[in-house]
């Protein structure tokens, strides 16, 4: 059975202190996670080692650590990055790669992103794979072949154990990312159902039936449940929402 996983990227905000106390409160309030479920925290690079600390003081199952993105090399002169090693070195489990402002703001190719995916299954890590198009490309129609080549690019050259073992996707379509305008049920499903088909025809049906396909942009404590209670989502990558306990918890809630 696949896993239901809640993860919430905090992106460029909140301060120790905050960022501290909200885990704290999350997991105090939350409900038990049986090892279907998961939720993980992905802070700031700052904040790991703190958040980490904290998830292990409270030591309650299947709360994770992830970052927001890594380095695609070992190590070396990479003035200001950050690399997976160091990043195990304080406990990190997961990392989100290609999400839509990297990919805008830092002009992450697919092929670059593809290095980075490379490079965490090598340290098996798990990736949280982030794709989606513009509000452009689904006026036109070509949301399913843009999506395609995404994935095609920088994550389908993995063996079937290692899509298995280390990645999590995320449809995350641009034009519903901290606008308020959520994908419907429908668009969400399809898109997934369309994912899932993929991985089926790349790999094989028992392969895309374990993947765990998240749904990320304005997903929020009211539209969570409709949301994962299609077929084919399994939980969501969850930005502003993820901020407040009053409206994370709701959404933790909603995998059950
Ligand atoms: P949002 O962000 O929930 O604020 O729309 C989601 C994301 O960017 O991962």
């Amino acid at each position: 059975m696949r896993k239901k996983i809640v993860a919430g990227n905090w992106k460029m905000n909140m301060t120790l202190a905050d960022g501290e106390a909200l885990v704290e409160e999350i997991m105090n309030k939350s409900p038990e996670l049986d090892d279907n479920k998961q939720v993980i925290f992905c802070t700031p690079f700052t904040h790991l080692m703190l958040i980490d600390d904290t998830i292990t003081e409270l030591s309650k199952p299947n709360f994770f650590l992830g970052a927001q993105n890594c380095n695609n090399n070992t190590s070396g002169a990479y003035t200001g990055e950050i690399s997976i090693s160091m990043l195990e070195e304080v406990g990190v489990d997961s990392v989100i790669i290609g999400h839509s402002e990297r990919r805008q703001y830092y002009a992450e190719s697919n092929e670059f992103l593809k290095s980075k995916v490379d490079a965490l299954v090598e340290n098996d890590l798990q990736v949280i794979f982030c794709c989606g198009e513009s509000l452009e490309i689904r006026e036109a129609n070509t949301q399913n072949e843009f999506v395609a080549k995404q994935l095609e690019e920088s994550l389908f050259h993995l063996d079937a154990a290692q899509m298995l073992n280390n990645v999590v996707i995320a449809y995350e379509p641009i034009w519903a990312i901290g606008t308020g305008k959520t994908a419907t049920t429908a668009q969400a499903q399809e898109m997934h159902s369309y994912i899932r088909s993929l991985i089926a025809i790349k790999y094989n049906n028992e392969i895309a039936q374990e993947i765990s396909i998240l749904y990320g942009g304005s997903c929020n404590a009211t539209n969570a449940k409709e949301l994962f209670a299609c077929e084919d989502v399994d939980g969501g990558l969850i930005g502003g929402a993820a901020l407040k306990a009053d409206t994370f918890l709701p959404i933790i809630e909603a995998m059950f």
